[in-house]
């Protein structure tokens, strides 16, 4: 099968034949049908420090993918042959207090697809039938191949009650998009959300109906009294591991204010500590998805009307993924598909 390997410990992807994986009796084998780009594999492909630590070379890439089920193992229950599906890219242990108390998304064991384990940038994906998300003919494969994403938008926009909340979203990347997508459906009051860069804001401004605010040129206090909030934000979501842009929000929330964070800042990074005491602010770190929690709300979120398609702004064949690469590269687009058919 062809597949986009870390062939080498320096910049780049690489396109190779690669046989065909070897299922267990608990698992499937999915055809991948399409795949997403995420900033997980722009540090791979950039060979950076983090990637260089964690990724093995050799390893087949990629994480966010929508296929069909071609294969399944003696001992799985309840999946069919044509199956589509994406799934949870996390494999985790069953062995810790956390699993067995079914939190399973907080198993310390977990190892990632495309990160540690065999991904999906490839025609074939093996994949433990209990990670496995049937996807409902209302879900096409191009959504599928983004519920990675979007999952990580809908467990941090779902950390705190946003219902009549005014709410901040730190950085227009497609998570923070996504999230503002997520936070309107389910009934904030006013949405903002902050960027450096115009084509992010510019596409935030298309998939939601949010107030995008550019931080390097508009005064974000402006912008609060414009909206008439008397106190400052309810809720915060940081996207975009900037230290700025969390200080920016500490300074913009209301005493008591909460924030669900899931931007990566690059290394340690200074916090004033005082300023988050006498605030009383809270905050929750957000990894991944809520195994499975956030599916089941997210699919029934797209059911019912919550609408990111427009997030996705370019889709390339598999065998013009360097073009993809290039393009999220760019940082000026949105989510890139590839089309493995
Ligand atoms: N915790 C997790 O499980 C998890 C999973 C996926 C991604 N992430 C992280 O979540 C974040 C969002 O992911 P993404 O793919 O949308 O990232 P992205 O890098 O595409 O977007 C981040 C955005 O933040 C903007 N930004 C930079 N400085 C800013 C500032 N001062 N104020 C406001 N915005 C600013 C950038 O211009 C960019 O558009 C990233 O930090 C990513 O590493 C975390």
């Amino acid at each position: 099968m062809k597949a986009l390997v870390k062939s080498a410990a320096e910049v780049g992807l690489w396109a190779e034949d690669r046989p065909l994986p070897q299922i267990g009796p608990e698992d499937v084998l999915i055809r991948v049908k399409k795949t997403g780009i995420c900033g997980t594999d722009i540090h791979i492909w950039n060979w950076d420090e983090w990637a260089a630590r964690t990724v093995p070379v050799g390893l087949v890439t990629g994480h966010e993918f929508a296929g069909e089920i071609v294969e399944k193992g003696a001992l799985v229950q309840g999946l069919e042959i044509g199956q589509r599906c994406s799934g949870e890219g996390h494999l985790i242990g069953k062995l810790s207090r956390q699993s067995r108390a079914g939190r399973f998304h907080l198993d310390p064991a977990t190892r990632g697809i495309g990160v540690n384990e065999p991904g999906a940038f490839a025609e074939y994906l093996r994949l433990p039938a209990f990670n496995v998300v049937p996807l409902p003919d209302a879900i096409d494969d191009d959504i599928g191949a983004i519920l990675d994403p979007l999952g990580n938008a809908v467990h941090t926009a779902l950390s705190f009650d946003l219902v009549g909340e005014d709410v901040l979203i730190t950085g227009a990347g497609p998570i923070g998009i996504m999230a503002a997508a997520v936070a309107r459906h389910v009934g904030a009051r006013h949405v903002v959300i902050t960027d450096v860069n115009p084509a992010r804001l510019e596409l935030a401004a298309q998939v939601a109906d949010v107030t995008p605010v550019n931080v390097a040129k508009e005064d974000l206090r402006e912008v609060q009294s414009r909206l008439k909030m008397a106190q400052g934000f309810d809720i915060g979501m940081e996207m975009s591991g900037n230290q700025q842009a969390l200080d920016q929000m500490i300074d913009s929330l209301v005493m008591g204010g909460k924030i669900a964070m899931l931007g990566i800042p690059p290394g340690k990074s200074p916090v004033d500590w005082s300023r988050i005491v006498f605030k009383a602010i809270t905050i929750k770190g957000v990894y991944g998805r809520e195994i499975f929690e956030t599916w089941y709300k997210m699919i029934a979120m797209l059911e019912n009307g919550l609408d990111v398609r427009r997030v996705i702004t370019h889709r390339f064949k598999a065998a013009d993924f360097v073009q993809g690469f290039e393009v999220m590269r760019s940082g000026l687009s949105g989510k890139v598909v590839l089309d493995w058919t």
